[in-house]
């Protein structure tokens, strides 16, 4: 097999990039390793700025996120028995956020591309990349119970935190940025009525989060130690958790429903650099992952294949390579504003099981100055709504 472009993994990064391309005029196959109902039912994030919604308007692929999201124009943090209100539009200019979960983006993205006939292969595992610094890349794959090559003018590494495209660039061209919390994220969802507004909360017994995913099913989190699993989180102590730190404890705003979904998800920042390799270029997590409080993971990943899709884009128009040289830096650039900014919501709402006195009071006077502040009130919400791209 032959394409120009090809693409590991169908995770957002790599739908959106393939209906870029293919837009553009340019050839491209998808191959990813799992089935397609594994990959349309995995659920993740949920939170998109306008950026991610414009590209899917832009690609005809937002009719039934205008049907089914929720547009959210606040953001609530609790402390303290206080509570601090950032009203999205008014503090932006307008920008607000839409919630819709990953997976229905990633149903949308299948659905289109296979509507128009692209190549997109599930269960076709990548195992190895070769002549990655030549002008005809490899991949090598597992596909109908046979092992198959596909070369390339290019490969997209987009295969996701624990692919196969990061460890193929040799190691000791690679710098790692790695820092990991010593807490995770507790992820539920239930068949409840949500709190009307996205609400953090942060709590003398640690984080809790309320989102949503629609008027009757309610996305939650808590913080919990990073070595727990989930037998040691019966529905009475998540629940429990959860009306405390979110400052119910007379049970009666948040409503309690089935919980029909669960996951432990480790919160951890990793930045690898450069994002390329010769032929290969990594986007989304297969290059960097922020800590879920930014809610910022697949947006990052949308931003970075709107810069590929537009230097591969020359580069095959007209042979130019220039702007795929400056990938990798244009990238970095806002992947360490939003790695930032993901760390900072991160200490500002935890309780880290080592923190000090003095840091609790520091973080205390943190969200105090937020409550009172417009200037630290605008920093959380102009990057919640998502950062303007610098190239635009
Ligand atoms: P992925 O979505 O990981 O996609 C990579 C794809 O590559 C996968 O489909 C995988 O099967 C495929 N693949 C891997 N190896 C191979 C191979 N060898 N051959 C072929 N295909 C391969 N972000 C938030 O903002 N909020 C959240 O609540 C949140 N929760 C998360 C929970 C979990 C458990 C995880 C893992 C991530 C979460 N994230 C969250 C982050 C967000 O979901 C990711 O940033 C986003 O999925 C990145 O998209 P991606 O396309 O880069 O990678
Ligand atoms: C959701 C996930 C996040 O990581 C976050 O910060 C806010 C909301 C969600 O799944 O809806």
């Amino acid at each position: 097999m032959r394409t120009q472009v090809g693409i590991v993994g169908a995770g957002p990064a790599g739908l959106f990039l393939a209906l870029l391309l293919q837009r553009a005029g340019i050839d491209c196959v998808v191959l990813e390793a799992k089935s397609r109902d594994y990959v349309e039912s995995r659920v993740r994030a949920g939170v998109l700025e306008q950026g991610t919604v414009d590209l899917m308007a832009d690609l005809g692929v937002d009719a039934r996120l205008r049907r089914e999201c929720m547009i959210d124009e606040g953001l609530d943090i609790r402390f303290s028995g206080r509570l601090i209100h950032l009203n999205l539009p008014g503090l932006t200019g307008g920008k607000l956020v839409h919630i819709y979960g990953q997976q229905e983006v990633v149903k949308d993205l299948i659905a289109a591309r296979l509507a128009s006939g692209g190549a997109l292969l599930f269960e076709a595992e990548v195992t190895r990349l070769d002549n990655l610094t030549g002008d005809k890349p490899t991949i090598h794959f597992k596909h109908d119970g046979k092992d198959q090559t596909l070369t390339c003018d290019v490969i997209a590494g987009c295969d996701g935190f624990h692919g196969v495209c990061r460890p193929a660039i040799p190691a000791d061209l690679l710098k790692i940025y790695d820092r990991e919390f010593p807490f995770s994220w507790l992820g539920i969802l239930s068949e409840s009525a949500p709190l009307t507004e996205m609400t953090y909360a942060n709590h003398d017994r640690g984080f809790a989060l309320c989102s949503r995913r629609s008027p009757k099913v309610a996305r939650l989190y808590v913080q919990c130690p990073p070595d727990d699993d989930l037998a040691d989180w019966p529905d009475s102590r998540i629940w429990d958790e959860l009306h405390v730190r979110l400052g119910d404890p007379g049970r009666s705003e948040l409503a309690e429903g089935r919980i029909f979904q669960r996951n432990i998800a480790p919160v951890r920042s990793f930045v690898s650099a450069p994002m390329r390799y010769g032929r290969l270029f990594l986007t989304g997590d297969a290059s960097h992952i922020v800590p879920p409080t930014g809610a910022k993971g697949l947006n990052l990943a949308v931003a970075d294949v709107r810069v590929l899709s537009r230097a591969l884009t020359e580069f095959f128009g007209n042979g130019s390579a220039e702007q795929l040289d400056r990938y990798s830096d244009t990238c970095l650039r806002r992947i360490w504003k939003v790695v930032r900014y993901s760390t900072y919501m991160t200490m500002l709402l935890h309780r880290p099981p080592d923190q000090t006195p003095f840091d609790r009071e520091i973080q205390l006077a943190e969200l105090d100055y937020i409550a009172n502040s417009h200037a630290g009130a605008v920093a959380i919400a102009e990057n919640y709504v998502g950062l303007p791209f610098e190239e635009d």
